[in-house]
């Protein structure tokens, strides 16, 4: 059901490895945001809205990603309701058939904005926070108010009878919450609940030493989240993203290489994954130079490290090959210096002691400030060069 039709046009054969459409597509609409996560996962050189693609440009991505055979479009960013023409984007999606799912940090919402997007044919509403407790949440993000107006937003979904995921970035300076957290989300009505420990690339990386909770609340959070799991069974479904430095094995990033996402940044490049511009010696095409569905088949950065044939040992011979595609390509990168090596995060990996060991170290000493995410430069602070919320708008 979801293989490419033959209607796109190859200009080379295309790989065996990988004859499926993706099943999401990524959008990050903007790079702008009113907040400063100083977890975001956008990269340090954040895109500026000169840059960004047209209406028309985004229309365009929506028609070939249906004809590809995509079935999901998670529109996000970046916020992506700082973009005016949302409501032509998710109109157009709608349209051709897609699942629009709305990633949010919900600050810049109205209740008429958020209905109207229904009206257009939105399906889903992803809903991020920070913490429960206000003053910590808006600390975090540096945005007052942010964590008062989430709960408004959360409070309109349900109303508007659209499915709400509640997602909840958790690190050592909102972990004593996580019991709280899920309370939050039962409160509002959620179906899903997010635990997304930190993943560490971008400025999480910039600010690892601020944000690694220790492997004991790390292990309190697992049972908490697997108690209730069970209690809430049938009212909530809760996923829960283990930190890779106190994993046995990695995830599947992305879920492999090429393999089930395809992600377009605002300017239009496309990439295996949000963080592969990190990667060196890859070529990204740009939606408006190439069809879509043939930057999937045959784009450069998307055979790099398609299937398993690139891999080394001890990926190459390993039984975990096809289940976890050797990790992270970008993470084995920055921590080896080889993005064929396998990932540190693997136990099996020589570097995974050493690489381990940090976390622990971090995760005892006395946190540093935030570094927060700033358009051009970073802050310490946090908030606006003169003090404004909306410096990176
Ligand atoms: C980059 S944000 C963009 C959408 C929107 N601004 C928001 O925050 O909801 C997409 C999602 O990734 C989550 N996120 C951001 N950085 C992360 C990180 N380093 N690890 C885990 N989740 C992260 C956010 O909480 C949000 O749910
Ligand atoms: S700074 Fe926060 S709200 Fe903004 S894009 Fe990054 S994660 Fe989302
Ligand atoms: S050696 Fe490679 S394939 Fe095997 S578990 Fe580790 S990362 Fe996965």
């Amino acid at each position: 059901m979801n293989e490419i039709t033959p209607t796109v046009k190859t200009e080379t054969a295309a790989s065996p490895a990988c004859a499926r459409a993706p099943v999401g597509l990524l959008a990050e609409l903007t790079h702008r945001c009113p907040l400063q996560c100083p977890y975001c996962s956008n990269p340090l050189d954040l895109e500026r809205s000169n840059v960004e693609l047209s209406t028309a440009d985004w229309q365009k991505v929506m028609r070939e990603a249906a004809a590809l055979g995509i079935l999901q479009i998670h529109l996000s960013g970046g916020e992506p309701t700082a973009r005016k023409d949302l409501e032509d984007i998710v109109q157009t999606a709608a349209e051709v058939g897609l699942y629009t799912n709305l990633i949010t940090a919900g600050v810049l919402l109205t209740k008429e904005r958020l209905a109207r997007l229904a009206e257009l044919g939105l399906d889903h509403v992803q809903l991020s926070i920070q913490d429960v407790d206000p003053a910590n949440a808006d600390r975090i993000a540096a945005y007052k108010g942010g964590a008062a107006k989430k709960r408004e937003v959360a409070r309109w979904v349900k109303e508007l009878g659209l499915p709400l995921t509640v997602n909840a970035p958790i690190h050592r300076q909102n972990i004593k919450s996580m019991s709280k957290i899920i309370d939050y989300a039962v409160e509002v009505g959620a179906g899903r609940l997010e635990v997304a420990h930190i993943q560490y690339y971008a400025w999480a990386l910039k600010n690892r030493a601020a944000l690694m909770p220790t492997r004991e609340d790390f292990m309190k959070t697992a049972e908490i989240v697997e108690a209730a799991k069970e209690r809430l069974k049938g009212i909530l479904v809760i996923d829960f993203v283990v930190p890779d430095y106190y994993a046995k094995y990695p995830k599947p990033c992305m879920g492999g290489w090429g393999r089930g996402i395809i992600n377009v940044t605002p300017s239009g490049r496309v990439l295996p994954c949000h963080a592969a511009e990190s990667l060196p010696g890859l070529t990204f095409d740009n939606v408006r130079d190439r069809a879509l569905g043939d930057i999937w088949l045959n784009g450069d950065a998307f055979q790099k490290y398609r299937g398993t044939d690139w891999m080394k040992e001890p990926c190459r011979s390993c039984a975990r090959k096809e289940i976890d595609f050797g990790g992270c390509r970008c993470q084995a990168f920055a921590l080896t210096g080889d993005a064929t090596n396998t990932d540190p995060a693997c136990s099996l990996s020589p570097l995974h002691e050493e690489w381990a060991k940090v976390a622990e170290v971090e995760s005892h000493r006395e946190p540093p400030e935030f570094i927060y995410r700033r358009v051009g430069k970073s802050s310490a602070q946090g908030g606006g060069s003169d003090g404004s919320q909306t410096d990176n708008l």
